[in-house]
């Protein structure tokens, strides 16, 4: 079952250029794609391709500028914000900056609770416990605060905040990245532990493919605010046929293997105030013929996947 739909959803950012006109970022350009229960969608491209916009528009934390959501059918335009974050909840890549230095590790937990619900400061406590226990965290450090707490420690943290209200679905923006990668893999373990027990859906935004590839169901490859692959893991990553995702997969060390030799991406993401004509993959495109600058392709099912581009027969 799909729990999260999402129809060509826009987000335009109003930008000042340097001669102080005013321009378009087209951080996500017609964006769909749907959730399935229970599984993981990885999303991934390269820095600016519009991750995090989507992540913060399905946490309705920005207005997207158009477009459809729904969570198992229903729009979430019908939803109360409360009931909705019930529903929805985010972990972040960095977890100092996402909380409050200033609340002791249970005030951190419960405070989705506080605010959501009216359950009593004890029960909310109560329940924070139980929750740091559920993600490795001994409940008897429930009262210390968080730069007492090691970054995986407070990664956990933020885990807890976030299924404390046993959401459905759980956006983790680059979750792992700021972490050592000795942690790294102990914090994939629980979340995919967390996933089996409580039954979430995951969408699982990375910058790192390996971490990916080991834990998403489906993937989805975005370029300049745009889908260009989507499908199951084993289309997308184990037979890629987007030229831009096979050059992620070959710019990625630990994936090259049986597709030749590390080859790091070439050029750079151009700018999404001002993105290329035609296919706006074009420029670094090995592949790309004359129409791929004028023409522009649109995302099709072709080999078992959904596909973004002009070559691909
Ligand atoms: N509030 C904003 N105002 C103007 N432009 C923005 C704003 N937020 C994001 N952008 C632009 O939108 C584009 C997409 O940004 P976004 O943060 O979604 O990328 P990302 O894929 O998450 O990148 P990263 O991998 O670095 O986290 C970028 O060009 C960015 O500069
Ligand atoms: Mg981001």
């Amino acid at each position: 079952m799909n729990v999260l739909e999402v129809k060509d959803l826009k987000k335009y950012y109003k930008v000042k250029t340097t001669f102080g006109k005013s321009a378009l970022v087209k951080a996500l350009d017609g964006v769909s794609f749907s959730a399935t229960e229970k599984k993981t969608l990885g999303i991934v491209g390269e820095s600016g391709c519009g991750k995090s916009t989507l992540a913060k528009a399905l946490m309705r934390l920005e207005v997207p500028t158009s477009g459809d959501l729904s969570l198992a059918g229903r729009g979430v335009e019908n939803f109360e914000r409360s009931e909705y974050q019930s529903k929805i909840q985010m972990i972040f890549q960095d977890p100092y900056s996402s909380i409050n230095p200033r609340k002791k590790a249970w005030q951190i937990i419960a405070e989705p609770l506080m605010i959501n619900t009216e359950l009593s400061k004890a029960e909310c406590k109560a329940r924070a416990c139980e929750m740091m226990n559920t993600v490795g965290l001994r409940p008897e450090l429930a009262n210390r605060y968080p730069h007492m707490f090691s970054g995986g420690q407070r990664q956990r943290i933020g885990i807890a905040r976030a299924l404390i209200q046993k959401p459905e679905i759980v956006i983790c923006d680059e979750p792992v990245s700021a972490l050592d990668v000795s942690i790294q893999a102990q914090v994939l373990n629980l979340l995919m532990k967390l996933q089996d027990e409580m039954g979430l859906t995951y969408l699982f935004i990375s910058h790192d493919l390996s971490v990916v590839k080991h834990i998403s169901d489906e993937i989805m490859v975005m370029y300049l605010g745009k889908i260009v692959e989507y499908g199951s893991r084993e289309e997308v990553f184990l037979n890629p046929k987007h030229p831009y995702t096979k050059a992620l997969i070959k710019a990625s060390p630990s994936l090259d293997q049986g597709l030749g030799k590390h080859v790091p991406l070439e050029g750079e993401l151009p700018s999404p105030i001002n993105p290329p004509s035609g296919c706006a993959f074009h420029k670094r495109c090995p592949v790309a013929t004359d129409r791929c600058s004028t023409e522009v392709p649109t995302l099709e099912m072709k080999h078992g996947r959904m596909i973004s581009c002009l070559e691909v027969e």
